[in-house]
């Protein structure tokens, strides 16, 4: 028996990676993290599976529904939004796991903030412009930051920010981000990416919170940084005329015989 977590994507039944929907019509078995799992994933699930919305739960309560299932011999489809390794609570239902000694596996999800560059038709990393990308958050009810984990301390870098959970906390990412990007830089808020009633906001720090619909609040992503209408950076030099690389080499004495890991390709 195993238990086998899966990222369930970022809203889109068809962002669900092959190896995620055949786990789950394999488990009679599945445990959804609430609405953020669509009907047509749960769809996947085989005739007759015990399928339980974790959402009213508690970790008490999901770790016995576990054991129930271990003591029949029943493996697991435990799914959560996005990609596992971000906000998931996939972290404490692992170590109970292991104390228990039950097996599990891990399956990748596409994350939101992905699912939303998509939707912006965007890359977030733009040569010149931001190599780095922050996943982060404000401080919620539930989870305080750790010290240093700061939107000033990230803002220093200049890279581009992808803020979740955060869209009631806008007035305090706008305060906190302004002195460092100044008033002009472009944000963009994707609320529920990927699905059908997705919606988009671009603005600038000094425009967004004028320009939001609040009555939009929950599943969004807050992205800001000058990567959002950089047009004048520089090409990377991957495609570059000459530019000696593995896949297509220069010279029989080129340095990179061993092989770059620039992304392209
Ligand atoms: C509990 S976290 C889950 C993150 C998830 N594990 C991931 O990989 O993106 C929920 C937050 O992720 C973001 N989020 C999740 N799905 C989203 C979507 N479809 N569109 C925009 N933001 C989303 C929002 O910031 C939301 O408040």
């Amino acid at each position: 028996m195993t238990v086998h977590f899966i990222g369930a994507g970022p809203g889109a039944p068809d962002l669900l990676t092959l190896r995620g929907r055949d786990l789950i019509a394999a488990c009679p078995v599945c445990l959804y993290a609430g609405s953020l799992v669509p009907e047509e994933i749960l769809a996947h699930c085989p005739k007759g599976a015990r399928i339980i919305n974790t959402a009213p739960l508690s970790l008490d309560d999901i770790m016995q529904e576990i054991q129930t299932a271990h003591a029949e011999g029943f493996d697991v489809a435990r799914l959560h939004s996005g990609d596992l390794s971000v906000w998931s609570a996939m972290g404490e239902q692992l170590r109970r796991l292991r104390a228990l000694a039950i097996p599990y596996s891990v399956t990748p999800g596409v994350p939101s903030f992905a699912a939303a560059a998509a939707t912006l038709g965007q890359e977030l990393t733009l040569p010149g412009v931001a190599q780095s990308v922050v996943l982060t958050r404000t401080p919620g009810r539930a989870s305080a930051m750790p010290e240093g984990e700061t939107l000033a301390n990230f803002a220093r870098t200049g890279a581009t920010l992808a803020i979740h959970l955060s869209i009631h906390n806008l007035a305090r990412v706008v305060e906190s981000l302004t002195p460092y990007y100044g008033d002009d830089c472009p944000v963009a808020i994707v609320w529920r990416a990927s699905w059908p009633d997705e919606r988009v906001l671009r603005a600038r720090l000094s425009t967004v919170e004028s320009l939001i619909d609040h009555t939009l609040q929950r599943t969004a992503l807050i992205l800001v940084g000058p990567v959002l209408e950089a047009e004048d950076f520089q090409e990377s030099s991957l495609y570059a005329v000459g530019y000696d690389r593995r896949f297509r080499p220069q010279s029989a004495d080129s340095p990179f015989a061993g092989g770059d890991e620039e992304g392209g390709a």
